[in-house]
């Protein structure tokens, strides 16, 4: 018997509406969001700038008070059981804010005071070595790089072992090595159970790091899917086709196709899956006379999902 929660996270009609004080216009940054995130899962919550990742993130965190709604971090309210869910949660903030006088290792000590971690399981050097800082642990903060500092932020959010990990953009700024050591090691924190929560803008890393992903756009939730039904939303394929003979001019017979001819000679088609069988294409393109020398497919990836699935509920919003 186990007494984990099935939902590491659970939202339900989440609002936030920011100041309009001193004339200035209220904000509303989430309107009635309901998600929920399965225990042990990687989720990626996604969208264009100012679309409210960061406030529901630092609504779960306790950084921002919510305007309504309801959530539970690891099964604790946040209202109800404000220290249970703080305790569940380890976040990585967007914003680099750190005391520079400190340093990496003090700055995790105090943490781990703060969460009345005792000092016996504290794991400061483990987790600054994880992080590639361990040659920094005795240095300024001020004195560390950008992608420092951030892996630092990442270090902060695990010093008290938190079941649900939030990575609010943890690779901006970040070098390429660094970024696929720090992914190993978020893939290994899941593996072993943490469930991990990353907001990106890097919809590559989205697209190979998470197994359900969220979509959110001003403030509304437009999708919420494991990875492989979302990336079945867009019916929509291509086919690049290279001729024995470069073409300039396209044949009648695929004309139907709509194909464009592309560098050297090539043709490129665009169909939708479930209405045309490649089959009948390529029985098109030897009807007319071509000769085939190769082929390649491409599958949409999630930044083509993404857009076309944000420009949709614009055009539902009647927005811009
Ligand atoms: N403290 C604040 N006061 C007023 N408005 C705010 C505040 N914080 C955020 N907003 C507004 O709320 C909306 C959502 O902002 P949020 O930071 O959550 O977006 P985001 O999805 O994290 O964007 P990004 O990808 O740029 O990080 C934006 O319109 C933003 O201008
Ligand atoms: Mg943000």
């Amino acid at each position: 018997m186990s007494d984990l929660p099935d939902l590491a996270v659970d939202i339900s009609g989440l609002t936030k509406t920011y100041g309009g004080q001193n004339g200035r216009p209220a904000k509303l940054a989430l309107d009635g969001v309901t998600l929920s995130i399965p225990r042990g899962s990687f989720f990626g919550l996604l969208g264009p700038n100012g679309a409210g990742k960061s406030t529901l993130i630092n609504i779960l965190a306790g950084l921002v008070n919510k305007s309504s709604g309801a959530a539970k971090v690891w099964g604790h309210d946040i209202d109800a059981s404000v220290r249970l869910a703080r305790l569940s949660i380890g976040v990585v903030p967007q914003e680099l804010n750190l005391d520079p006088f400190f340093t990496p290792f003090e700055m995790l000590e105090v943490q781990a005071g703060l969460y009345g971690v005792p000092k016996a399981n504290r794991r400061t050097l483990e987790i600054l070595a994880a992080m590639g800082l361990a040659d920094k642990a005795h240095s300024y903060a001020r004195t560390l790089s950008g992608g420092m500092r951030r892996r630092l932020l990442v270090a902060k959010a695990l010093v008290h072992s938190p079941p649900v990990l939030v990575l609010d953009e943890p690779t901006a700024g970040v070098d390429i090595e660094l970024r696929r050591n720090l992914w190993d090691y978020v893939r290994q924190l899941n593996a072993a159970g943490t469930t991990i929560l990353l907001t990106t803008h890097y919809l590559e890393e989205a697209e190979e790091l998470c197994d359900r992903i969220a979509i959110i756009d001003q403030g509304h939730l437009i999708a919420c899917e494991e990875k492989p039904a979302l990336m079945q939303r867009l019916d929509t394929k291509g086919l690049t086709l290279t001729l024995a003979q470069p073409i300039t001019a396209i044949p009648e017979m695929l004309a139907c196709f709509a194909p464009e001819i592309k560098e050297g000679g090539k043709l490129f088609i665009r169909y939708r899956p479930s209405a045309t069988g490649v089959g009948r294409i390529l029985e098109a393109v030897r009807e007319s006379g071509l000769v085939l020398a190769d082929l390649t497919t491409h599958e949409a990836d999630l930044e083509d999902v993404f857009l076309a699935l944000t420009k949709a509920a614009r055009a539902e919003h009647h927005q811009p």
